[in-house]
């Protein structure tokens, strides 16, 4: 989708972190934005600022967790801002501890948020951009959903879930106007669950240098821009390390102790960011 102006975007996980950043970013380029998380103030004061840019905007609560929120959440917008043109599937939440501690509840609620509302918004919105000739859907993945993480086993699961979700619909959807990306994200400094658990376990190894906020905002304007497949975002090139684990699988492990993730994944452990 080239031309983004007066085009009309969900945006999910609005209310702080990275939303905030990638809802500026769209109001830049003069998208009208309907806001959703759970917190109501946070998302209005969201709101009055980028209808500065001369868009429309709106805030709309809901709480991906619930089902019955999910699947009203196309309606209200649609009802309030107009057809849904550009879908960003923004909101998640980590938790970081082994994978023998996380209760069953919290199991289902990281899927059902991290995975399962993506997945449902999405199939909301695609049938009226298919019909409207045009769309563009944005998955926010993470590199954990690349390479894995440990400690994070669901949440790096949900991010991959992620990744194969957006490569699959992309197949599909190759013939229609309609485009999908994903955006893999390393560790991001300043804003978001990232900043936070720095503030409690310290920096990150240098290898896993943290990118910015704002060069997540970035890709994903060009990710619908330039129609995308999917954008890592990180300080250090990293493909070529993923390239070397698809050839040789076995070496994942030794990979992510050398570059100091483990011991960082252990550090973080029993700290949850939600
Ligand atoms: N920050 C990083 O280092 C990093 C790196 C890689 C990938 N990512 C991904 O980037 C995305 C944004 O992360 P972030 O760092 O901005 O996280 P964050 O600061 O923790 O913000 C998470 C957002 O998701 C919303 N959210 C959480 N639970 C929700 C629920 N049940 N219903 C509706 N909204 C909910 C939160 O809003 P409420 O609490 O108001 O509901 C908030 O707006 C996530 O998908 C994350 O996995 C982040």
């Amino acid at each position: 989708m080239k031309e983004l102006k007066e085009r009309n975007a969900l945006l999910t996980g609005a209310s702080r972190g990275l939303g905030v950043h990638i809802a500026r970013a769209l109001a830049k380029e003069g998208v009208n934005l309907a806001l959703t998380a759970r917190s109501v103030d946070a998302l209005e004061q969201l709101r009055e600022e980028v209808i500065s840019h001369n868009i429309k905007a709106v805030a709309i609560p809901a709480d991906l967790s619930d089902t019955e929120q999910v699947t009203t959440l196309e309606d209200k917008v649609e009802d309030k801002l107009g057809p849904i043109d550009i879908l960003i599937n923004n909101a998640g939440i980590e938790w970081a501890t082994p994978f023998r501690n996380y209760s069953p509840q919290e199991l289902q609620k990281m899927i059902q948020v991290n995975f399962t509302a993506p997945m449902l918004l999405t199939r909301f919105v695609l049938p009226g951009m298919l019909d409207r000739g045009r769309g563009h859907i944005v998955n926010m993945s993470s590199l954990a959903g690349k390479a894995g993480f440990p400690y994070q086993t669901p949440y790096a699961s949900t991010k991959a879930g992620l990744v194969m979700f957006t490569n699959s619909l992309r197949m599909e959807l190759d013939d229609t106007p309609v485009g999908v990306s994903v955006i893999c994200p390393g560790f991001v400094a300043e804003d978001g669950m990232y900043a936070e658990m720095e503030k409690r376990a310290g920096p990150a190894p240098r290898l896993l240098k943290p990118t910015t906020p704002d060069k997540v905002a970035s890709a994903v304007i060009k990710a619908i821009k330039k129609d995308k497949a999917e954008i890592l975002v990180s300080a250090l090139p990293v493909r070529p390390a993923f390239i070397i684990q698809e050839i040789f699988p076995g070496i994942k492990n030794t990979l992510n102790k050398v570059l100091g993730a483990t011991a960082y994944a252990e550090k973080i452990s029993d700290r949850q960011s939600e």
